[in-house]
C-alpha cells in the first residue's frame, strides 16, 4: 500500500484537518502539563533541507524528541542531492531507512516526485508553491483564539505566493472566505482561485480588502528564491504593508499573522508585530503542536 503524504492541505479531507487541529491543541496541553509521550519511540524523520529555516527545523527536530524519536537534519549542501543525485533515487534509499521525510525545497514537483518513489511518508515543509504545515500552525491558533473560523473573512495582504495558495486550500477545506488584496502582477495561483471562486476574490486595494476582516496575514514581499527582485517589489508593493490604519479597517478582534521571519517596516509596521491583536508567536510555537499532530496522524495509524 502507498504511504499517506502530506504535500498540500488537499491531503487532508476537512473532517481529518479540524480533527487534526483539535488533537493540536490537545497535544499542546499534554506537553506544557510535562506529561510524558511517546508514541514514535525509536522512529526517525529524515528532514531534507535545500532552503533555510528557523521555525520549521526546530519544530520538527523538538516534536521528534519529545515524542521519543530522532530527527535527521540533511542539507543539501552535505548530501549527494546537492550534487545532482536524482531525487528518485534518493527518494529511494532514504525512505529505506526512515519512517517519513520532511522536505523543504524550490520547485513543488521535488516533493511529488519523491513522494512517487518514497515508501514512507513525505511532508512538504514549504515549496515554491505550497506550505501546508505553516496553515496546520494558523488554523491552530486562529481555533484557540477565536473559535471556528468557518464563516469568517480572512484577508490575505501582500504576495500571491506559497502561504497565499496555502490559505485558498484551508479555504476550501474550513469554508471560510478569503480576500487576497495584492499589487497587479503578483496574483496567487489562477487555476486554484478559479476552482475556489466561491470563497476566494483577488482584488488590487489592500485598505478596502481589510474592511470587517476576522483575520489579516501577510508574509514577505520577496520569497526564498527571490532575493534579486527584493528592491522592485519594494516600489511595487507599495500600500501593502500591514500597519495601524489597516488593522482599523477590520473588525474590533479581528487577529494578525505573520507566518516569520518579518521584515518590520516593510510588509508590517514595527508596532502590529506586538500588538495586542497579534498572535505571531503563538503561530510560531503552534508549529511544534500542529506537527507532532501531523506525524501522529500519518505514523501512528
Ligand atoms: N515560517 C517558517 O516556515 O519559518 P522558517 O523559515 O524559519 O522555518
Ligand atoms: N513565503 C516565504 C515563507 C517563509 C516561511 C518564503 O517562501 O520564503
Amino acid at each position: 500500500m502507498s504511504p499517506r503524504h502530506f504535500l498540500t492541505l488537499k491531503d487532508l479531507s476537512s473532517e481529518e484537518l479540524k480533527q487534526l487541529l483539535s488533537r493540536a491543541t490537545e497535544l499542546k496541553k499534554i506537553h506544557l502539563e510535562g506529561t510524558l509521550y511517546e508514541p514514535l519511540k525509536s522512529r526517525v524523520l529524515a528532514m531534507i533541507f535545500e532552503k533555510s529555516s528557523t521555525r520549521t527545523r526546530v519544530s520538527f527536530e523538538s516534536g521528534m524528541a519529545q515524542f521519543g524519536g530522532h530527527a535527521l537534519f540533511l542539507s543539501s549542501r552535505d548530501t549527494q542531492l546537492g550534487r545532482g543525485e536524482p531525487i528518485e533515487d534518493s527518494a529511494r534509499v532514504i525512505s529505506s531507512m526512515v519512517d517519513a521525510v520532511m522536505i523543504r525545497t524550490f520547485e513543488h514537483s521535488i516533493v511529488e516526485t519523491f513522494a512517487q518513489y518514497s515508501s514512507v511518508p513525505v511532508i512538504n515543509a514549504l515549496t515554491d508553491d505550497y506550505h501546508p504545515c505553516q496553515l496546520l500552525a494558523d488554523m491552530q491558533t486562529y481555533q484557540e483564539h477565536r473559535g471556528s473560523i468557518e464563516g469568517k473573512k480572512v484577508v490575505w495582504v501582500g504576495d500571491g505566493n506559497n502561504m497565499c495558495n496555502s490559505y485558498i486550500n484551508a479555504a476550501a477545506l474550513l469554508n471560510f472566505t478569503l480576500v487576497i488584496a495584492c499589487p497587479k502582477g503578483y496574483e496567487p495561483n489562477p487555476t486554484l482561485v478559479e476552482e475556489n471562486k466561491e470563497r476566494v476574490t483577488v482584488v488590487h486595494s489592500a485598505i478596502d480588502a481589510a474592511k470587517d476582516a476576522d483575520l489579516i496575514v501577510t508574509d514577505v514581499f520577496a520569497s526564498m528564491g527571490q532575493e534579486d527582485e527584493q528592491e522592485k517589489r519594494l516600489k511595487d508593493f507599495e500600500g501593502f504593508q500591514v500597519n495601524k490604519t489597516l488593522m482599523a479597517q477590520a473588525h474590533n478582534d479581528a487577529l494578525f499573522m505573520h507566518c516569520l521571519p518579518a521584515h518590520r517596516g516593510e510588509e508590517v509596521s514595527a508596532d502590529i508585530m506586538d500588538d495586542p491583536d497579534s498572535v505571531v508567536w503563538d503561530e510560531a510555537e503552534n508549529r511544534l503542536h500542529a506537527q507532532k499532530a501531523l506525524l501522529e496522524f500519518l505514523l501512528c495509524q
